[in-house]
């Protein structure tokens, strides 16, 4: 291969998981398979500079603020994937980012951020080492966004997307994410509304790093592993004939199971807050009084993923959640996203 100057930009969304990935084996191994959407509009957009020859080195800017931090993690995950693209480390780096949504927000931003490295890592690579055709490569930008961040790796895919062995799924890998059969998906799952509330904006009490290593000890975590394959199971057919009922049931489980194996963790920790129980509690008074598809779920942290879909009732619900869960919000923060596919 024959490096030179180069500046590339590449674009990813966020997702947010149906079936949550919590809890992993050595060299990021899911311990068991997820599934998500995709969601549209919240990217992060990322501008990559390569100058080569130069020393290694790596320097990120966020909305025009220099991150340090970020730029080490770049570096030492830059370091771990070198066998994946020889060329790596035969330069210096300045890479810009920015997200469409608000920092700190609590939607993935390590999901589109390391998705988006990825694809611009993958643009590097054809330019130095050759073009490869587009399945492989981007094939290959999933499996290194899974070394960077595990859930980024099904950012790189549109619709519902599935990282981690499992029967249910032809071609799945714990390796890389592949793309849900479309023809398997029921179109009343095709277009959906993502609202976010933004309970809380701080920073998480615990990352998700030390979360996925406390399943190690978490004496519920077999049980949970093995339930998230029965989930998938009945997930496939829930997709396949439309069933919306069943549908909310089993994506509240595992939001609600994601943080009771929080709860149920050595030390304990809890990421919800008071505004997160509120509107879940509000949200099932809501289900009880009109049978409206109104549902949540919940990534680690405490912010409320409110799911309905896009069709002549959404009004009704969007009524409602202006009206009665936007109080509960930090500076009325609601972020809106809309799947379509
Ligand atoms: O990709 P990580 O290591 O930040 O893990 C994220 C895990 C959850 O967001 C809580 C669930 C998921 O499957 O996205």
């Amino acid at each position: 291969f024959e490096i030179s100057n180069q500046k590339v930009t590449e674009s990813c969304p966020s997702n947010i998981a149906l079936i949550k990935y919590w809890g992993k084996y050595k060299d990021q191994i899911p311990a068991n398979p997820s599934i998500s959407y995709t969601l549209n509009l919240c990217k992060t957009n990322t501008e990559m500079e390569f100058v080569a020859g130069e020393k290694f080195s790596v320097t990120t800017f966020l909305a025009e603020k220099e991150e340090v931090k970020f730029a080490q993690k770049i570096e030492k995950y830059f370091t771990t994937i070198e066998e994946y693209l020889p060329w790596i480390l035969k330069g210096k780096y300045i890479i810009r980012t920015e997200n469409t949504f608000p920092h700190s927000s609590g939607i993935a931003s390590s999901a589109s951020g390391f998705g988006a490295i990825a694809k611009c890592l993958m643009h590097l690579d054809e330019t130095f080492a050759g073009k490869t055709d587009a399945d492989s490569s981007l094939r290959k930008a999933s499996f290194l966004a899974r070394l960077g961040s595990g859930s980024a790796c099904r950012s790189l895919y549109d619709g519902l997307v599935v990282w981690g062995e499992t029967n249910e799924v032809s071609e799945s890998s714990d390796l890389f994410a592949v793309q849900y059969p479309m023809s398997e998906i029921h179109p009343v799952f095709r277009n959906f509304n993502d609202w976010v509330l933004l309970i809380h904006e701080g920073e998480k009490s615990v990352s998700s790093t030390v979360g996925h290593g406390l399943m190690n000890t978490n004496p519920y975590a077999e049980r949970r592993f093995k339930e998230a394959h029965e989930n998938f199971s009945n997930l496939k057919l829930i997709l396949k004939n439309g069933d919306m009922k069943a549908f909310i049931k089993l994506v509240e489980h595992e939001a609600l199971t994601l943080h009771a194996m929080m709860m149920m963790s050595e030390p304990a920790f809890i990421l919800m807050q008071a505004g997160t129980l509120a509107v879940i509690n509000k949200i099932w008074e809501f289900r009880k009084q009109t049978d409206l598809p109104l549902f949540f779920t919940l990534d680690a942290g405490a912010n409320v993923h409110l799911l309905f879909p896009s069709n002549k009732e959404e009004d009704v619900i969007k009524e409602f959640i202006i009206r009665e869960l936007i109080q509960h919000t930090q500076n009325n923060g609601v972020v809106k996203d809309v799947m379509r596919f």
